[in-house]
């Protein structure tokens, strides 16, 4: 396994294997390495004959107040794991200045309801976190050149808006979504549940629970999103947690549902637990 540190070592060591011919899978990360992670780097490597790992925590995708300073950071354990499953080169950055130098001025943003629902809403994170986001993905895309790129369902906006981003700037790389790796007691996987006491992990079941009670409400005969929904707050309500947002949106579009009319419908979950900001989601099918 190489690790390149800048953008110049990273576009050189592309270079040879591209002209060969071989296929590129690239998974981005932010480090902090979980099974979650680990399942995309798998999948990467059963398609692809080049796998890339990049490992980075871009400033660009925090709001003032965020947890940019404290999110955990463990190089050495990251760059061990990767070479378990069989990584063929990292791409982790020393210096932020390696990714933003002096003067960067450009920003790919996808707009409308993909970027400023949900966890875009100007009251929550906010449409820019979604724009540092694509920045960075379009930036790994023109020097990985992938031809898949490996993101996680957890982050299921996330995974939407960089979908909409390739297809409209023609980037030639197949965006692929991966299931939620969760887990035993069905928590999702994230690198910040490592923010959570022992009380706090117990209370963060019920994201969820929430989301396996709407997802049984909606099988009912006359389930309607607002019967789903209403299942999922009394997980919550019986945990004291108080979500920032439960919503129900057009799983590919995120525009709001009324009801369950056939499309797959995203049911999005985001909770303040402790120091923890948490999101979960589950996509139900209500096409029969
Ligand atoms: P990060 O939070 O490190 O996540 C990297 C990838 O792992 C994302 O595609 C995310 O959806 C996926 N992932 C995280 N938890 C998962 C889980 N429990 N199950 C399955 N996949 C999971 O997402 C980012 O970093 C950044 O925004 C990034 C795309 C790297 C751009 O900076």
């Amino acid at each position: 396994m190489t690790t390149a540190r800048t953008t110049a070592e990273l576009r050189q060591a592309m270079g040879a294997p591209r002209r060969a011919g071989q296929t590129v899978g690239l998974v981005a990360t932010m480090g902090s390495l979980h099974e979650g992670h680990l399942s995309l780097l798998r999948a990467a490597r059963e398609r692809c004959d080049l796998v890339v790992m990049s490992l980075f925590v871009n400033p660009a995708q925090f709001g003032p107040g965020e947890d940019l300073e404290t999110y955990p950071r463990d190089e050495q354990r990251d760059l061990a794991l990767a070479a378990d499953e069989g990584v063929d080169f990292v791409f982790a950055p020393t210096f932020v200045q390696e990714v933003y130098p002096p003067g960067f001025a450009t920003t790919v943003a996808v707009a409308g309801a993909l970027t400023e629902a949900l966890c875009g809403d100007p009251a929550r994170r906010g449409p820019e976190h979604f724009h540092g986001v694509t920045t960075m993905v379009a930036k790994l895309f023109n020097v990985v050149g992938p031809d898949v790129a490996f993101f996680g369902q957890k982050d299921a906006q996330q995974a939407i808006a960089i979908r909409r981003m390739a297809h409209d700037l023609d980037f030639p790389v197949e965006v692929v979504a991966l299931p939620i790796v969760r887990e035993p007691d069905g928590l999702a996987m994230s690198s910040r549940n490592a923010y959570l006491s022992d009380d706090e992990r117990r209370r963060a079941r019920a994201l969820s629970r929430a989301l396996r009670a709407a997802e049984q409400s909606a099988a009912e005969d006359g389930a309607t999103v607002e019967s789903a929904l209403a299942a999922a707050r009394i997980e919550l309500a019986a945990a004291d947690v108080d979500p920032e947002y439960l919503e129900a949106r057009d799983a590919e579009d995120l525009e709001p549902v009324q009801s369950f009319n056939g499309r797959p419908v995203l049911v999005a979950i985001a909770a303040r637990i402790g120091r923890a900001r948490l999101i979960d989601n589950v996509v139900i099918d209500t096409g029969g």
